[in-house]
């Protein structure tokens, strides 16, 4: 066994440095087709979203029981937060800001934190979705970008069309993305969690449309590429259509997303969505509305021919749970869809329980079960 073993990795090595130049050898997951691979064979994307593991001052044996109990579902990738800009230096942070001027944290409360978050997840074989804001003003967000540079209480869509705001952005990702550039634990960059015209308060320019976003999507997912082509770029949104004749705002372009218009651009490697039927007030049949959604977007997966995740997903323990999540991890499962990360992962650390929206779900509990389950089954649906 032994020597097979040294025998195959001798091969393998000379095989990738003969070809240095062959995507399939470098490690980074890529997407092709409809999904993903890792070194020519299927990657499968299964998981869980953890934002806090980057924010919320874990130390390094904290970082890794997070990932040992999202491993022990079967999960490979988890998202997570790269950002958290304050005004005022606290915690874990990743920008300060001072006036219009941002100071990044490369510190051991800042990137140096982040990186013991790569270094837990490479231990267990993770791969790491990072976004790199958020359309609410939960760990700052754009609504800090737009009232540092322009004042507060501006339009938040000044975000997507501000030059300066844009510069401040761009600078941002250049050194969080320029960090990691030959690091495969990073399967992607998210270019923002849950981008919309409208964001935490109700200020809006009035001119915000879908291709006001879209064409933000292209600038920025190009700049990324200009700085990192190793790995994937996605949106992070939450999978809104635009289409006219629709009277549901999940279909009718009113959220500022076209879904379909985002994963055809060209420097977008994989379309998100997530899936809310209660807080999106679609309940007359929360698990229809859910299971129509996921293949109207595995639909755009097969017509674009780029993968699809769903990467956001809860209903509370009270409403009919785990009667929904097996009926939507089965419509992703036997629909063709790329992959699946539930929110949210949860863990008992040292100082206690992680954070508890209501959908965390915490080792050996139903819900943790059942991810073991579905992510057998779509391993063996990759695999096959
Ligand atoms: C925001 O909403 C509140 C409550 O509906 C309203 O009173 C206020 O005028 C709105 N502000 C703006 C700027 O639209
Ligand atoms: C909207 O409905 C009209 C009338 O049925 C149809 O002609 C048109 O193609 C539809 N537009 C879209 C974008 O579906
Ligand atoms: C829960 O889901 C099941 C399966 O779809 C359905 O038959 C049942 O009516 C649902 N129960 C409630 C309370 O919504
Ligand atoms: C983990 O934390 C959750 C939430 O507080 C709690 O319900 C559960 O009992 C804890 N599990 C263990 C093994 O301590
Ligand atoms: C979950 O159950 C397994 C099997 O009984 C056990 O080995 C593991 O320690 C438990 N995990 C936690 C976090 O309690």
């Amino acid at each position: 066994m032994t020597l097979c073993a040294s025998l195959v990795t001798l091969a393998l090595a000379a095989a990738s440095y003969a070809n240095p130049v062959s995507r399939a050898n470098t490690g980074y997951v890529q997407a092709s087709g409809q999904g993903f691979t890792l070194n020519g064979e299927p990657y499968t994307v299964f998981g869980s979203n953890s934002y806090w593991v980057g924010l919320t001052e874990l130390d390094t044996t904290d970082m890794d029981t997070t990932f040992a109990n999202i491993a022990a579902t079967g999960g490979t990738t988890v998202r997570t937060w790269g950002f958290n800009d304050v005004t005022t230096a606290s915690g874990d942070y990743y920008q300060l800001w001072d006036g219009s001027t941002a100071t990044i944290n490369y510190g051991a409360t800042g990137l140096e934190n982040f990186d013991n978050v790569v270094a837990a997840a490479a231990k267990y074989n993770i791969r790491l979705i990072v976004t790199l804001t958020n359309n609410w003003d939960n760990y700052g967000g754009m609504d800090v970008y737009v009232d540092q540079i322009l004042g507060e209480g501006q339009p938040h869509d000044y975000f997507y069309t501000n030059s300066e705001v844009i510069a401040a952005y761009q600078n941002y990702v250049k050194a969080f993305v320029s960090r990691y550039l030959t690091e495969p634990t990073i399967f992607g960059w998210e270019l923002a969690n849950e981008p919309r015209c409208t964001g935490s308060t109700n200020a809006t320019s009035g001119t915000c449309t879908t291709t006001t976003i879209t064409e933000w999507i292209k600038t920025m997912s190009a700049y990324i590429k200009s700085i990192d082509t190793n790995h994937l770029v996605g949106l992070g949104d939450e999978g809104w259509f635009n289409d006219a004749n629709s009277t549901d705002y999940a279909y009718d372009g009113s959220q500022g997303i076209d879904f379909n218009a985002n994963l055809a651009v060209d420097t977008i490697d994989f379309g998100t969505f997530h899936v809310y039927p209660f807080t999106w007030g679609e309940d007359t049949d929360p698990i229809e509305f859910g299971t129509e959604w996921i293949e109207n977007h595995r639909d755009s997966q097969a017509t674009y021919n780029k993968p699809v995740l769903m990467e956001e997903f809860g209903v509370f323990v009270d409403q009919n749970q785990t009667e929904t999540y097996e009926n939507w991890y089965s419509t992703v499962i036997d629909g063709g869809l790329a992959g699946v990360l539930i929110w949210q992962a949860g863990s008992n650390l040292t100082n206690g329980a992680t954070p508890d929206d209501g959908f965390a779900i915490y080792p050996n509990t139903t819900i943790y079960y059942m991810e073991q389950d579905y992510s057998a089954q779509l391993k063996a649906r990759n695999d096959a």
